[in-house]
């Protein structure tokens, strides 16, 4: 019996040196001390022992029993301990100052997109998107762009050959043949506005080989010039401010006839020219082209142009961007500089 109990006592010291957590001595005590432990159950056969040799035993059991006890205590208030300080560690401190979150913002290009297509909404329109690689067809061919046409030059293009060598598809270099594939599809009263990119031949401080437009049209049956005028003033000034002045100059689009671009008065100088850098002194800024659609265009998509008229127009995102935040070079709003775009 005295071999059972120092067994007990060596292995139930060992296993409490190893810093254990509380749930761990707590099993320990269990398996020692507890009812069915094992201190107990050689109590049980103390019986068994000659009575000469009982005393002895019994106080040995006992010193035991109370070593195990203090080194039960001693391992459990080291184990609290060490669970204070790690809560301690995990403590919030409520006057450490704060991360700042990183607030991103809309793109001013995006910001630009968004207030034009909210005058237009307002005025009625609805929104159409089409495919950025487009057919020779939808680019050109509809919009009365013949192949070999000169007028072909004022939008270089970027071509994507066909296996065979031939070219058929291209970059779509403008909004525009978004209004062919609206109308091939839907028939008349339409107004829409067309945002999205598009791509030219293009490289230079205020020309980018991709930018962006905001087509817009209109058709229905007796549309005039005098509608074309009026929407787009009242569009040009919900966006510039109530007093802007506007001014139509003949200009030429294969797919309208006739053809105007629309200038604003300047909202830099408000027309006195001189030395302003906006306008270039002219007091004018040149914002939209427009006309009234070709009747070829309406031929092409299948109306009868005796029936239906309507206007087209379209505009450049960035130029209008620069503009209004006097920018000196368009590629500022592509190189993702945040020191630049969190300006906006
Ligand atoms: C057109 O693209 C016509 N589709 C607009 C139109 C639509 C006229 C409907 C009539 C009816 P234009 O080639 O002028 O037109 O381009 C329109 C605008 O795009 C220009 O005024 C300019 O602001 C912008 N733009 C043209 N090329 C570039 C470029 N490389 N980089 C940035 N902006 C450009």
């Amino acid at each position: 019996m005295k071999d059972a109990l120092e067994q007990i006592r060596s292995e139930a010291l060992a296993n409490l040196a190893a810093g254990r957590d509380e749930a761990a001595i707590e099993a320990l005590r269990v398996r020692y001390l507890g009812r069915k432990g094992e201190l107990t159950t050689v109590m049980r056969h103390m019986r068994e022992v000659p009575a000469e040799e009982r005393p002895e035993m019994g106080a040995l059991l006992n010193r035991i029993k109370d070593e195990i006890e203090a080194r039960i205590g001693d391992a459990l208030a080291a184990a609290r301990a060490d669970a204070r300080q790690a809560r301690a560690s995990e403590r919030i401190d409520i006057t450490e100052p704060g991360r700042r979150p990183v607030v991103g913002r809309l793109h001013p290009l995006t910001q630009t997109t968004e207030a034009l297509v909210d005058v237009f909404l307002a005025l009625g329109f609805s929104v159409a998107e089409g495919p950025e690689i487009e057919d020779d067809y939808h680019n050109f061919e509809a919009l009365n762009f013949p192949a070999d046409h000169p007028a072909r030059d004022m939008q270089d293009t970027l071509f994507i050959a066909e296996p065979d060598g031939r070219a058929e598809l291209v970059l779509r270099t403008h909004t525009s043949p978004v209004q062919i594939r609206v109308m091939e599809t839907q028939r008349p009263p339409l107004r829409v506005i067309v945002p999205g990119a598009v791509y030219r031949h293009d490289s230079d401080t205020t020309h980018s080989p991709m930018f962006h437009q905001i087509e817009g049209f209109l058709v229905d049956k007796r549309v005039t010039f005098g509608d074309l005028k009026g929407v787009l003033t009242e569009a040009l000034r919900r966006f510039f401010g109530a007093d802007t002045a506007v001014r139509l100059r003949p200009s030429f689009f294969p797919f309208t006839e006739p053809s105007a671009e629309i200038d604003i008065g300047c909202f830099n100088c408000h027309r006195r020219g001189g030395s302003c850098r906006i306008c270039k002194g002219t007091g004018w800024i040149e914002i939209l082209g427009a006309g009234m659609i070709d009747p070829n265009v309406f031929q092409a998509v299948g109306y009868d142009p005796e029936e239906v008229s309507g206007f087209a127009f379209g505009m450049g995102i960035e130029r209008i961007t620069m503009l209004k935040y006097q920018i000196d070079d368009i590629r500022h709003l592509f190189a993702n500089d945040v020191r630049f775009l969190r300006q906006f």
